[in-house]
């Protein structure tokens, strides 16, 4: 599962994942454009946790899903006030249900093995704002028993050319070898 949580058609998080994805080839993957989704912020109304499910009924049920059943989640994202951007954080916080479903009512994902990736792009090199905002993924990687996970942080990237500061290449295949191609 890809997620790309910029708010912004055609900028540096669309530019990146169209390089990984030249590699990572679209047969097997499912992308998921949060601002192309309808998805409301978490309500807390903790509903969830006695059924395991969100009664808030939009988009979010298609991630829901898909996660029970993929092992592989990669997340690209913008850094935003040392976070990541609303709609992806919308997102995470939507999947509580999964954190009830395990703590609350003692369900057990059905896959393990799971593997995660966290990309972070950012206009600065103030590297807390990164940290802070790959830690809200591993957050919810750690929900949804994502144990191995590896990041990446482009820093300073304001237009596409900011790239070529960068081995993308060779981040692709590391990122290759982390997922094992032979696993897919
Ligand atoms: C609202 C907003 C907040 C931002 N906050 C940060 C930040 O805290 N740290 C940082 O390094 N860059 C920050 N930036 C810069 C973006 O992360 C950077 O320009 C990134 O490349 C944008 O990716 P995109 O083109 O996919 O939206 C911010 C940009 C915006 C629009």
């Amino acid at each position: 599962m890809i997620f790309n949580g910029s708010p912004k058609a055609g900028g540096n998080t669309d530019f990146l994942i169209d390089r990984f994805m030249t590699f990572l080839g679209e047969k097997d993957v499912v992308k998921f454009v949060l601002r192309e989704m309808n998805i409301s912020p978490c309500r807390g109304c903790e509903k969830c946790s006695m059924s395991g499910r969100c009664v808030i009924k939009d988009d979010m049920h298609d991630i829901y899903e898909k996660i029970e059943k993929y092992r592989f989640f990669l997340f690209f994202s913008p850094v935003f006030f040392g976070g990541v951007p609303s709609i992806l954080k919308s997102a995470i916080d939507r999947c509580q249900p999964f954190w009830a479903r395990k703590n609350i009512l003692g369900k057990k994902f059905k896959v393990n093995k799971r593997k995660g990736l966290v990309v972070l792009i950012g206009g600065t090199s103030f590297v807390k704002g990164y940290e802070c905002a790959a830690l809200s993924v591993k957050w919810l990687f750690n929900v949804i028993d994502v144990a191995e996970n590896k990041t990446f942080y482009y820093m300073n990237i304001e237009r596409h050319s900011d790239f070529l500061n960068y081995n993308i290449d060779n981040d692709i295949y590391k990122t290759m070898e982390f997922f094992g191609e032979s696993e897919r």
